[in-house]
C-alpha cells in the first residue's frame, strides 16, 4: 500500500552545490532553481546560512535568495545552524527553514561545532522565532544509519534527537543518512525511530547514494508509508565532512521510480532532466542521474 503522492524537496542547489570546488556564480544558481520550478518542484532548498569560512560555496546566500524570481506555491527553503544564521536568513524571507542536527556526537561536533544538547539549545530559539513570523520549521537528522566517525548508529540516538526537535516545536524531520551506508530495513527501522515522535506526513528520507542504496531505501521508505523524499537534480553533491560521500539520489531516477509505480510527484520529467543538463553544463560536468543519461542516450 504505497503513498499515492509524494513530494520531492529538491536539495540540489544547497545540498548538491555546497561541496562544489570550483566556483559557481550565483547566476548559475538561480537558473538552476529557476529551471527546477518550472520543472515542477514545489519545494527547493535553496542555500544556507553558515559559515562562509566553513563553506565558501554558500557565502552568496543572500545574492542567491535576492536573486529569484518566486512562483507561487513554491516553498523556498534555506539552512540556518544558529541564531546567526537565522538573522540573516530572515532578511531574505524564506518560506521554510532547516536546522540541522546528527544522531552521532562526532559529526554533530565536526559539522556544527557543537555537541547534541548544544545544537538543540542553539535550534530553540531559532525555531521559536521562525514559528512566530510564520516561517515554516524542519529538522534534519544526519548520520541517522551510519557516521563516518563512529560507525553505525542505533536508531535510539535517532529517536532522542527526534524527542529533542519535537520538544523545541520543529514541524518536520528528516532522516538522513548522511554518508550513504544505509540498506533497506536499517533505514526502516532509524524512519521507525523517527516515527515515534513525529506523524508519518512530518518525516522525510534523506539519503546519499555513496554504495548505490539510495533508491533500494526509497522504496524501502514508501513501504513504511513514507511520501517525502529529499533529492538532487542530476545527483549533484557530497558532504564536506564526510569524505568519499556522494551526492543525494538523483531526483530524475526517484521521479522515474515513483512514476513507474503510479505514484504522482507533480514533476515533468524531461524538463527535470533540461534542468539538470543545464547545471552539469555550467559546471563541466557529466550528468549523474542514471535515468537522465539513459533517456538522453536514445
Ligand atoms: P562556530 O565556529 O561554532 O561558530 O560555527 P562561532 O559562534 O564560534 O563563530 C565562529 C565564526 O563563524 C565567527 O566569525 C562567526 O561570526 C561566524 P569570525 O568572528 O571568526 O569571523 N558564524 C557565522 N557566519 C555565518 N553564518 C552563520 C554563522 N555562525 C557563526 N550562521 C557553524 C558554527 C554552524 C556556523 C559552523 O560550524 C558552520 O558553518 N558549519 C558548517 C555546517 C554546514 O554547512 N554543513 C553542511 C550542511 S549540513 C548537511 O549537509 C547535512 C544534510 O544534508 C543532511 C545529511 O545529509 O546528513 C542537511
Ligand atoms: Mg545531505
Amino acid at each position: 500500500n504505497l503513498p499515492a503522492h509524494v513530494s520531492i524537496v529538491e536539495v540540489g542547489p544547497r545540498d548538491g552545490l555546497q561541496n562544489e570546488k570550483q566556483a559557481v556564480a550565483a547566476a548559475d544558481k538561480i537558473a538552476l532553481v529557476h529551471a527546477l520550478q518550472d520543472a515542477g518542484l514545489r519545494e527547493i532548498e535553496v542555500t544556507s546560512y553558515v559559515s562562509p569560512k566553513w563553506v565558501p560555496q554558500m557565502a552568496d546566500n543572500a545574492e542567491v535568495m535576492a536573486g529569484i524570481t518566486r512562483q507561487p506555491g513554491v516553498r523556498y527553503s534555506v539552512l540556518t545552524p544558529n541564531q546567526k544564521g537565522w538573522e540573516a536568513a530572515r532578511l531574505g524571507q524564506p518560506d521554510e527553514i532547516v536546522v540541522f542536527g546528527a544522531a552521532s556526537e562526532a559529526f554533530s561536533q565536526r559539522n556544527i561545532n557543537c555537541s547534541i544538547a548544544e545544537s538543540i539549545e542553539r535550534f530553540a530559539p531559532v525555531v521559536e522565532s521562525a514559528l512566530a513570523e510564520g516561517v515554516r520549521v524542519r529538522g534534519a537528522i544526519s548520520c541517522a544509519v551510519g557516521c563516518p566517525y563512529e560507525g553505525e548508529i542505533a536508531p535510539e540516538r535517532v529517536e532522542l534527537v527526534a524527542r529533542l526537535m519535537r520538544q523545541i516545536g520543529v514541524q518536520h524531520v528528516g532522516v538522513a543518512d548522511t554518508i550513504g551506508v544505509g540498506t533497506p530495513r536499517r533505514v526502516q527501522a532509524a524512519l521507525d525511530a523517527a516515527l515515534k515522535h513525529y506523524p508519518i506526513d512530518a518525516v522525510s528520507g534523506h539519503f546519499h547514494d555513496t554504495y548505490g542504496m539510495a533508491l533500494a531505501n526509497v522504496y524501502a521508505s514508501l513501504e513504511v508509508g513514507i511520501a517525502t523524499f529529499d533529492t538532487s537534480v542530476s545527483g549533484l553533491g557530497g558532504c564536506p565532512y564526510a569524505k568519499g560521500a556522494t551526492g543525494n539520489v538523483a531526483t530524475e531516477d526517484v521521479v522515474y521510480l515513483l512514476h513507474s509505480l503510479g505514484i504522482t510527484t507533480g514533476i515533468d520529467l524531461d524538463r527535470l532532466i533540461d534542468a539538470g543538463q543545464g547545471i552539469r553544463a555550467a559546471l563541466g560536468q557529466a550528468n549523474g542521474s542514471r535515468v537522465a543519461r539513459a533517456m538522453l542516450a536514445k
